[in-house]
Order: structure tokens, then C-alpha cells, then sequence
């Protein structure tokens, strides 16, 4: 069942394209919390738990047209309500800061933003299958486009997944997409330049934290 209570832990996600730096950022963060006491989950979507990595084998695999883009909204989805309410939940119940690399504004980036869906459509499979659960705080971290296409390509060494092989105006329009969110909800939504070195922009997201950490 969907839970709407608020919990009572602290629920951040990062955001961003391919090879903007999450995930090197989430251990930063998650360290810097942990050495002042607190319980860090550390987690990613599409992913998370047993069978969000099995759809998520799903999503990223296979050819460039696998799946449409209705029935690839619902499958991210489906792996959310998953992650949401054997991970996620039970973890803000405890007290605990969640930290996600990617979740529901990467859904509203890529498939609404960048493919054509509704907002509105995308907010409500979220709300069925995860009780509409929202970040405490989002941090996008944005690179211009060819920089951060760069680092993703050394990273994938030629072997981007399905997203990540898509061309240029796609990653143009998620960006721009992204972009749009954060002027919508800036109070959630706080931008990261993550240009500079790992420690610097480090330092720019625990003073984007600097209120919830108080
Ligand atoms: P991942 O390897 O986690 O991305 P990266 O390391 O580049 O951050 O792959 C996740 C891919 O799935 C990524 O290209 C973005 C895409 N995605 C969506 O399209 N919708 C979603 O809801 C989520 C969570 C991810």
C-alpha cells in the first residue's frame, strides 16, 4: 500500500545528464554526513532493490527502440514504487538521510521533458506507484553539454546504455528539461555548477544543504 505520511528522515536526491559527477558526489556527501553521526543510505535509480535492478537491466539493455515511450515511463516507475517502499520508506522511517542518485525528475526529464510525455501523467504513475513521495531537496548538477558527454564517453569506453547512446539534441532537451523543473520548484531544486573540482562543487552541495542540516 501507498504510505502518505511524511517521514521522518531527510530525502535528497542528485540530478543531472550522463557524466555530470553523481555519483562521485554522493560519496562525498554520504561520508561528510556520516562523520557527523548520522545514518546514510546510499542508493540509485533505476535501481536499488532486487527487482528494480531487474528492470533496470531491462531499461538500459537492449536495442535503441526496445521499448516506447509510455511503456518506458511505466516500467522506471514500476522499479521507483519498488525501491520506494522496500528501501526508501522504511529508511526515512528509521530517521535515516537518503541519498538517490537519479529518481523522480530524472523520469520527468527524460521521459516527459525529452520524449514527449506529460508532466502530469508522469507526476500521477508516481503517485500510484509511490505515493508521490518527494525529495527534501534535489541537487542538478549541470556541465555544458560536451563536457559532460566527454566524461560519460571515457567512462563508458563505447558502451553507453540505451539512454546514454542517444544523440545530442535528446541530451540537449534533458538538460533544458531539468533546467525548466528547477526554475519551476527552486526552492527544492537548487542548481549545482559542477564544473570545478570534486571537493569544490562537494562544498557547493552541503551549503545547498546548509538549512536541512540544522
Ligand atoms: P545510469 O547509468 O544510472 O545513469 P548515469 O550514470 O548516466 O547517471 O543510467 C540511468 C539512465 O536511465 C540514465 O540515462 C537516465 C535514465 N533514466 C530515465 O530515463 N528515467 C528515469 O526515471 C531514471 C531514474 C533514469
Amino acid at each position: 500500500m501507498n504510505d502518505a505520511r511524511p517521514p521522518r528522515g531527510i530525502f535528497i536526491t542528485l540530478e543531472g545528464g550522463e557524466g555530470v559527477g553523481k555519483s562521485t558526489q554522493i560519496r562525498l556527501l554520504a561520508d561528510a554526513l556520516r562523520q557527523r553521526g548520522l545514518e546514510v543510505v546510499e542508493t540509485r535509480e533505476p535501481g536499488g532493490t532486487e527487482g528494480a535492478e531487474a528492470i533496470r537491466a531491462l531499461l538500459l539493455g537492449g536495442a535503441a527502440d526496445r521499448w516506447n515511450a509510455q511503456a518506458e515511463a511505466l516500467l522506471f516507475a514500476a522499479a521507483r514504487a519498488d525501491h520506494v517502499a522496500r528501501v526508501i520508506r522504511p529508511a526515512l522511517d528509521r530517521g535515516a538521510w537518503v541519498l538517490c542518485d537519479r529518481f523522480i525528475d530524472s523520469n520527468r526529464a527524460y521521459q516527459a521533458g525529452a520524449s514527449g510525455l506529460a508532466d502530469e501523467d508522469i507526476m500521477a504513475a508516481h503517485k500510484i506507484g509511490s505515493g508521490g513521495l518527494m525529495p527534501d531537496r534535489t541537487l542538478l548538477l549541470t556541465l555544458p553539454l560536451n563536457v559532460a558527454a566527454e566524461r560519460a564517453a571515457q567512462r563508458d569506453a563505447g558502451r553507453a546504455d540505451r539512454f546514454g547512446a542517444r544523440g545530442h539534441s535528446f541530451h540537449e532537451a534533458v538538460s533544458a528539461a531539468f533546467l525548466m523543473l528547477a526554475a519551476r520548484e527552486p526552492e527544492r531544486i537548487r542548481i549545482v555548477d559542477a564544473a570545478d573540482s570534486a571537493e569544490a562543487v562537494s562544498s557547493r552541495i552541503f551549503e545547498a544543504l546548509g538549512d536541512l542540516l540544522s
